[in-house]
């Protein structure tokens, strides 16, 4: 079933929201080449308690900490650890936090130092494409019409969308009606009416979408070892269209040099 927000409810989901941006930015300007991933999470375990929330991940079905740090070949899912960030590393970061009762849940791909073209590359396409889906939020609009204007995208740029993990619908929960693939066809899926809130998350790898789960249980790498992106946020459809909160409303071309620490 999917849940609609009211006006009311997707102003408290933007105040979830606005402060999950200000985590994202406060931990984008820590991160350094050689720091752990484990060190990664305690800043967001303080930076989360410093905006009244909680986070949304921590004992989510057994997940043992606040956020996700998939780099490389991994997708999603990647458990902070004692690995520290080297030049030229592709890492995405996934946060979702709870304020007020409301959950929101944004994820960003950064190279860590100078990375290779393909890296940004992919970073970009998966920072695009969720822009791409952003787009078709429109009432009476389908979920598949969403999914299917991603997948075309991505594979049009010569990448795979991963097939095996999806979007979703987000509110008082963090995993809500309905899916949200990022493939599909055109004319399927769920109606979309204003108070649809959804998080959309391209996860774009640069081989093959198939994935292998680690030993770990949580950890989601690609099958061929090749690079993986994923760029998410929390997106309401209002009476004025859809409405980003958890991200800049428009996607913007990012510069080069934007890319040694990667696009908030
Ligand atoms: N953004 C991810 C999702 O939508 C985060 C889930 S990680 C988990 O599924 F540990 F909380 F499951
Ligand atoms: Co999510």
């Amino acid at each position: 079933m999917i849940s609609l927000k009211s006006k009311h409810e997707i102003e408290v989901m933007r105040e979830s929201a606005k402060r999950l941006k200000l985590v994202f930015r406060e931990l984008k300007r820590s991160i350094k080449v050689g720091m752990t991933t484990l060190e990664i999470d305690q800043k967001v375990e303080r930076l989360i308690a410093g905006q009244q929330a909680k986070p949304a991940f921590k004992g989510y079905r057994g997940y043992p900490a606040c956020v996700c740090t998939s780099i490389n070949e991994e997708v999603v899912h990647g458990i902070p650890s004692k690995r520290k960030l080297k030049e030229g590393d592709l890492l995405s970061i996934d946060i979702g936090l709870i304020y007020n009762g409301y959950v929101s849940d944004s994820a960003r791909t950064w190279t860590v130092g100078k990375a290779n073209e393909e890296a940004i590359e992919l970073a970009e396409v998966a920072r695009r494409a969720l822009y791409i889906g952003m787009a078709q939020m429109k009432v009476g609009n389908r979920v598949g019409n969403l999914s299917a204007a991603i997948q075309e995208y991505v594979e049009g740029q010569g990448f795979s969308v991963i097939r095996d993990f999806v979007g979703h619908g987000i509110g008082r929960a963090m995993h809500e009606d309905p899916q949200v693939p990022n493939f599909g066809k055109p004319g399927t899926g769920a109606k979309m009416e204003v108070g649809m809130v959804l998080a959309i998350e391209p996860m774009v790898a640069a081989g093959s979408w198939e994935v292998d789960i680690m030993e770990d249980a949580w950890t989601v790498v690609t099958r061929d070892h090749q690079l993986a992106a994923h760029y998410e946020d929390t997106i309401a459809l209002t009476e004025n269209g859809p409405q980003n909160l958890t991200g800049p409303q428009q996607y913007e071309k990012s510069t080069a040099d934007q890319f040694q620490l990667g696009v908030l």
